[in-house]
């Protein structure tokens, strides 16, 4: 019998790399990932080119839209590949009865919330690239109903390109350095999220658990600011640049932020059994690599 396929999207971001990456501990599957390249979901043709030529079983979309302020101005192709497309997958996984995995973000979230955002939390972007996750969270779970939207935070990698790489080059080549420290929420490492999504995977085919649709959050453990998220990479590379801390109001994006970006991973966990680990640990492990 043949191996069930897992389909990728994003081969080339963070989370797709790094789900790349875990291809042998999960030699139960067959892997396609694709990128811009081989499903453009800025081209819906691609999109129907691909499920016309591919029967995946399972289907991760790893691939958006992710360029935060760039999106408030390219409205049209923020929209369809974060949004629009995603509906389409949906309506495609549905014909093959492919469950989808799709990433999504805090950022559906305003910042106003004192305390970690449950799930059901009522959802209020107030930034373009948020409003399209938030379009393409529900186009998706209304298209497919075997649909876990998976939303997260703060994510970096080895690989491409985030704050932890950004500030490392920084600190290389500044004396002085002005991090956001009224922002805060928690950091996840690419690979932590990854490993996530196969262990729910491996466990819905392997019969372990009874699946459960929906939306999850999922980040790693602990809640900081931009600027004690600098110090420790600043700490842990033994780096000499001077950090410090600023308001959102003395650094303007053409994006506003959410001020309070902090998830509340206890579905995840209760479900699929996963649990989050702790943000220092994971950073260091990022750092150990780079
Ligand atoms: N990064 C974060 O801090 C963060 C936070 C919360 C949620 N998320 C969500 O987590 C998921 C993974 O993010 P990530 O950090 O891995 O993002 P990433 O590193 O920016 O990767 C995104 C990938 O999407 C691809 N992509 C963009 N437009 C595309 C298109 N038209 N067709 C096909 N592929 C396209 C990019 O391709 P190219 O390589 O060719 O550009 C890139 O490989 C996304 O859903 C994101 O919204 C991210």
């Amino acid at each position: 019998m043949s191996k069930p396929t897992i389909a990728v999207t994003g081969k080339n971001g963070q989370l797709g790399f790094e789900i790349s990456q875990l291809e042998n501990q999960f030699p139960q599957f067959q892997f396609i990932f694709t990128g811009r390249q081989e499903l453009d979901l800025d081209n819906p043709e691609t999109v129907d080119d691909f499920f016309q030529q591919n029967k995946p079983s399972y289907f991760i979309n790893c691939a958006a839209y992710t360029a935060v302020d760039k999106a408030e101005t390219d409205i049209e192709t923020a929209m369809a590949v974060n949004a629009t497309s995603v509906g389409l997958i949906a309506k495609h996984c549905r014909e093959h009865n492919c469950p989808l995995i799709t990433i999504s973000t805090d950022y559906v979230f305003d910042g106003q919330g004192k305390v970690p955002y449950p799930i059901d939390y009522t959802t209020n972007p107030i930034n373009h690239y948020g409003y399209t996750k938030l379009l393409g969270e529900e186009l998706a779970l209304q298209h497919n109903p075997n649909t876990i939207v998976i939303r997260t935070s703060w994510v970096y990698s080895t690989h491409g390109n985030n704050f932890v790489k950004t500030m490392i080059r920084l600190m290389n080549e500044k004396p002085t350095l002005s991090i956001v420290g009224d922002q805060v929420g928690s950091p996840t490492n690419a690979k932590n999220l990854a490993l996530a999504i196969l262990t729910i995977i491996q466990k819905i085919d392997s019969k372990e658990v009874t699946p459960e649709y929906g939306i999850y959050h999922y980040s790693d453990k602990g809640v900081i600011s931009w600027f004690q998220f600098a110090k420790e990479i600043k700490a842990y590379k033994k780096l000499h640049c001077k950090l410090t801390s600023t308001t959102t109001a003395n650094y303007p994006t053409p994006a506003k932020r959410p001020a309070y970006s902090v998830l509340d991973s206890s579905r995840i966990k209760a479900v699929y059994g996963i649990d989050s680990t702790d943000w220092k640990e994971s950073l260091y492990s990022c750092l150990d690599n780079l």
